[in-house]
């Protein structure tokens, strides 16, 4: 959703800014704008479009000025304009402000306002901020950060927001409730923006901002304020997150990069959590040790395992509902986030709560973990993101120390989400009895061979490469698999749809009969993963159901065998591991597919079109 970002310091600010921008040009956007404070005015640019078109704007016309605010919309009231971007300003021009979110009363303010006689130039919500500041200014005693803290009070919505005053050159006053928005000082001066990729290049050490909290920066110091406007002293979190991972490097796209990143991200995700067992029993060498979770009494009395997430992390789950109860025999409730909050879900307490999110802010996830704990559930969180709010509300953590993803369409956060999920139902497994020594070690030794298997399928790149090539023009393709091989086909057709706007479905291919069949034909593609060998026959039979009415067949499986060499037109052929684990592996074909397709299709995988990565409103 929208980027913001802010600058107070030694530099000029422009430039700053749009370098931070395009850091968060992942998260999806349709316009740009900045405002520099200068002499004590303020002067805004803003315009539909692209971040290159702001930056030429700015080459041939700068902004000069060592304090501004920048963002980048992704319009949700009002179409994409010039007049809807932000920064918006007050009716003087000498309040400007930046806004993620959405101000649900904002009709109501509006038509106050509007009472009072403000002209609003945009369709926005944000605008009416704007003149709620300047009217708690004008009307108050003059001071800028208690006419924000007034104009918070008739806000109802989410917000993170950023505001600069005329009146007030040296400070930039950024608030949030519900959008994420962290803030932290360099030697270049003070910043505040949408997520940490921003900030990297000038700080490690940054506040994340509590809802509620308000930042005040200054150019060699941050201000952290409650909504009374009361001093808070915390300190800083640091991000060990490396600046490079931030950047291309020689990648065409992040997506390729994060796709290549993969061996070392479910490495990332491994390591820290093996431990060689002190008593060097040779049956039991090495244990997963999370030093976050701690396999208690809890973990003994579950009688259920709830998983809720969106999008790829809910695929994630679903291969944690396959994985638990294949390795720890316990039940797995799998839910859409945006379901579960409002289907009024039934909570025990013996239930284990597992909330799954890349971003941390997907806000449809964190309502659902909130609800999880108004109702007494202990929820245990996966994600990427050091600091996020996820991380910060949910009661143990689990990181999948991923680094930053940062396309839009998930990858390298997917499979180390699993990783992690396999580690925990391993553990869980062998803590509840159902798997000893000889076994848990295999599996232990099955998952630590993966990274560079991993690797091997990313050197055959080629081979889908040369494969989307001459089938990216199909106009349905679809993805079909039988047990864990199912929710890979989910995240498959995922991918696909996302960047390269194919329709893409995906099924368990025990229902291609129940419905699916009626679609299949000469302008088809069926992708078919077939990794679970019990179910070789099945799947085989399913191939010939669809090559049969004309579809073109690519089918994903182990290497070293030729069973379905004679019922497909292709064959992707995987390093060989446990059958259990290959959504790990299969999967990363099937990302390849997608992003090779996009390309073929003139799309930018990176920014897919009317996509943000990170969904902070519902
Ligand atoms: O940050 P989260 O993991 O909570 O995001 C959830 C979804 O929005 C996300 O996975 C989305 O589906 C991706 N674009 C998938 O590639």
């Amino acid at each position: 959703m929208c980027g913001i970002t802010g600058f107070i310091g030694y530099e000029e600010a422009a430039p700053i800014l749009i370098r931070a921008l395009k850091k968060l040009e992942y998260r999806g956007y349709d316009s740009a704008g900045i405002a520099i404070i200068h002499d004590e005015k303020i002067f805004v640019r803003k315009m539909k479009g692209r971040i290159n078109l702001l930056e030429e704007s700015l080459v041939e016309n700068p902004l000069s000025g060592q304090a501004g605010i920048g963002h980048t919309r992704w319009a949700t009231h009002g179409e994409p304009s010039d007049i809807n971007s932000h920064p918006h300003t007050d009716s003087d021009g000498s309040i400007a402000i930046v806004h993620n979110g959405i101000i649900e009363n904002y009709i109501k303010l509006k038509q106050w306002l509007q009472s009072r006689g403000v002209v609003f130039l945009s369709d926005t919500d944000t605008e009416v901020i704007a003149h709620i500041i300047n009217h708690f200014y004008r009307n108050g005693n003059g001071a800028i950060l208690q006419a924000v803290i007034e104009t918070l009070k008739l806000l109802d919505g989410s917000y993170a927001l950023a505001v600069v005053c005329a009146d007030y050159p040296d400070r930039i006053i950024a608030v949030r409730k519900d959008s994420p928005l962290i803030a932290g000082s360099g030697a270049a001066g003070s910043f505040i923006a949408s997520d940490i990729p921003a900030l990297l290049e000038y700080t490690h050490d940054v506040y994340f901002l509590n809802d509620g909290e308000i930042a005040v920066l200054y150019r060699d110091h941050i201000e952290l304020r409650g909504n009374e406007g009361e001093i808070i002293l915390r300190a800083t979190t640091h991000i060990d997150w490396d600046a490079e991972s931030a950047v291309k490097n020689d990648f065409p796209h992040f997506m390729l990069k994060e796709i290549f990143e993969q061996p070392k991200a479910m490495e990332d995700a491994l390591r820290p959590r093996l431990k060689k067992n002190d008593l060097n029993n040779a049956l039991n060498n090495t244990l997963i040790d999370f030093d976050e979770i701690k396999f208690d009494e809890n973990w003994a009395d579950a009688r259920r395992i709830v998983i809720t997430a969106c999008g790829t992390a809910y695929n994630a789950g679903v291969i944690g509902k396959y994985a638990f109860e294949h390795f720890a025999r316990i039940p797995v409730e799998v839910d859409i986030a945006s379901e579960y909050r409002y289907r009024n879900p039934i909570f025990n307490k013996h239930d284990i709560f597992i909330v799954i999110s890349q971003s941390g802010e997907t806000a449809d996830t964190l309502a659902a973990m909130r609800l999880i704990k108004q109702n007494g559930g202990r929820v245990i969180a996966i994600t990427n993101a050091p600091g996020s709010t996820l991380s910060r509300e949910a009661d143990t953590t689990v990181y999948t120390y991923a680094g930053p993803e940062i396309a839009v369409a998930s990858t390298k956060a997917f499979t180390s989400q699993v990783m992690c999920i396999y580690l925990l139902a391993l553990e869980l497994g062998r803590f509840r009895g159902h798997i000893q020594g000889g076994l848990y070690q295999k599996y232990i030794a099955a998952l630590s061979a993966i990274p560079a298997q991993a690797r091997q399928i990313l050197d055959k790149k080629e081979v889908i490469q040369r494969f989307a090539s001459r089938q990216y023009n199909k106009t349905k393709m679809f993805f079909m698999g039988r047990q864990f091989d199912y929710p890979v086909s989910m995240e498959s057709a995922l991918k696909l749809k996302e960047i390269s706007y194919t329709h893409s479905e995906a099924f368990a291919a025990g229902e291609l009969k129940h419905g699916p069949i009626a679609l299949i034909g000469a302008d088809t593609l069926v992708i078919s993963f077939a990794t679970q060998k019990v179910l070789f026959e099945k799947m085989a039979s399913n191939i010939r159901e669809v090559t049969s009415r004309g579809a073109a067949s690519l089918v994903i499986t182990w290497e070293g065998g030729d069973f379905f060499d004679t019922i497909t037109d292709e064959t992707f052929a995987l390093p060989k591991t446990e059958d259990c684990f290959s959504p790990l592996l299969a999967v990363i074909p099937a990302q390849l597919f997608s992003y090779y397709c996009a390309i073929q299709r003139g799309n930018d995988p990176d920014k897919p079109r009317n996509l943000a990565k990170s969904v902070t409103v519902e």
